[in-house]
């Protein structure tokens, strides 16, 4: 089999948190041990809900830091700012104008905003279209997502079909997500999916005590110290899983079955276990702070590889349509 190429995107709209780190960045780093790696920092989605150039502007370089201080490696993988690659709007608009109205009104994101009463902006409706072309302009087999990204692949891959049968060729590669089962939805402070926009979250990289006091302010029931708990549906083992070892899960578990230990004991042991496994990439983030020009230009050689792809991708594009 040919080195698959893997590719996947992350919004700055704020700091990164543990469902990006594990459902997404986390797999991202392992991936590019495997194929061609190619991750960017989607600043034209966040255009959707970020309105504030210097918060956009800080949370972008911010999304860069963390990622590599959490051991994306830019010798293996090319990162880059959507925005620096301005060919991906141009082949949005040529997938726009095969994709039909009722696949993107079908879209989660978009009935989520209209049942919340909320005016949707044309942008946040066409936003897996523009997601198509993030995926498309760069011939990508793999896309390591979170479970909440599935429906944007499967709609790629019926846009990337419907053109590829209207142009009568194998214009583009049909993209498959990878979505890990034991890391597809992390769980946040309140139980549902871990998201900005539940407000729900846990910074990767928060100060300790914020993190301490997060992790103390998790929802549980009101089942007493002594009674036993439900270990399958709480969001502190839920958490605890992702970062302690097999036996100190084994035995989080059975405590909570036979009772006898109170809600704030297993977060204080979450919060230690979390604030540990965090340690290295803590260190190798501090490290590249101290080089902020590392930083810019990681993304201008990223931007750089990435769009020597994307221009002949859309040379191959334009020629087909027609354009040119
Ligand atoms: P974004 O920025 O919301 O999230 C980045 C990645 O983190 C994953 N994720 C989660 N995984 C498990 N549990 C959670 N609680 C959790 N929260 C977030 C997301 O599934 C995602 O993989 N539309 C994308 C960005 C994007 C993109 C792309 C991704 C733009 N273009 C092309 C892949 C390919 C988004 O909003 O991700």
């Amino acid at each position: 089999m040919p080195t698959p190429r893997i590719l996947s995107g992350i919004k700055p709209t704020g700091k990164p948190h543990l469902g990006n780190f594990f459902g997404m960045m986390q797999p991202a780093i392992a991936w590019q041990e495997r194929g061609e790696a190619f991750y960017f920092i989607a600043d034209y989605h966040a255009l959707t809900t970020v309105h504030d150039p210097a918060a956009l502007r800080e949370y972008t370089r911010g999304v860069a830091l963390d990622f590599l201080a959490c051991g994306l490696d830019p010798a293996r993988a090319v990162l880059w700012r959507q925005s620096d690659v301005p060919e991906v709007t141009e082949l949005t608009w040529l997938l726009s104008c095969v994709t039909p109205m009722p696949m993107l009104e079908n879209c989660h994101a978009y009935k989520d905003h209209v049942a919340r009463e909320k005016v949707p902006s044309h942008g946040l409706f066409a936003y897996p279209v523009l997601m198509a072309a993030d995926i498309l302009l760069f011939d990508s087999n793999i896309v390591p997502v979170g479970r909440d990204q599935k429906q944007h692949v499967e709609v790629t891959r019926d846009i990337a079909s419907a053109f590829n049968r209207l142009y009568k060729s194998d214009l583009f590669v049909i993209p498959e997500s990878s979505i890990l089962p034991t890391v597809a939805t992390i769980p946040g402070l309140d139980g549902q999916k871990m998201s900005k926009s539940y407000g729900n979250t846990i910074e990767l990289f928060d100060e300790e005590k914020t993190m301490r006091k997060k992790i103390m302010s998790i929802i549980t029931d009101s089942t007493p110290v002594e009674g036993p708990k439900d270990p399958a549906t709480s969001s502190i083992l839920g958490l605890y899983r992702l970062v302690a070892e097999e036996s100190a899960i084994l035995q989080m578990e059975e405590e909570f079955r036979i009772g006898g230990v109170g809600y704030g004991d297993f977060k204080k042991r979450l919060f230690g276990t979390l604030w540990e496994y965090f340690a290295p990439q803590r260190a190798r983030r501090a490290e590249l702070e101290r080089d902020p020009g590392h930083i810019d230009r990681v993304l201008a050689d990223g931007a750089h590889r990435a769009r020597a792809v994307a221009e002949k991708t859309m040379a191959r594009v334009r020629a087909a349509v027609g354009l040119k």
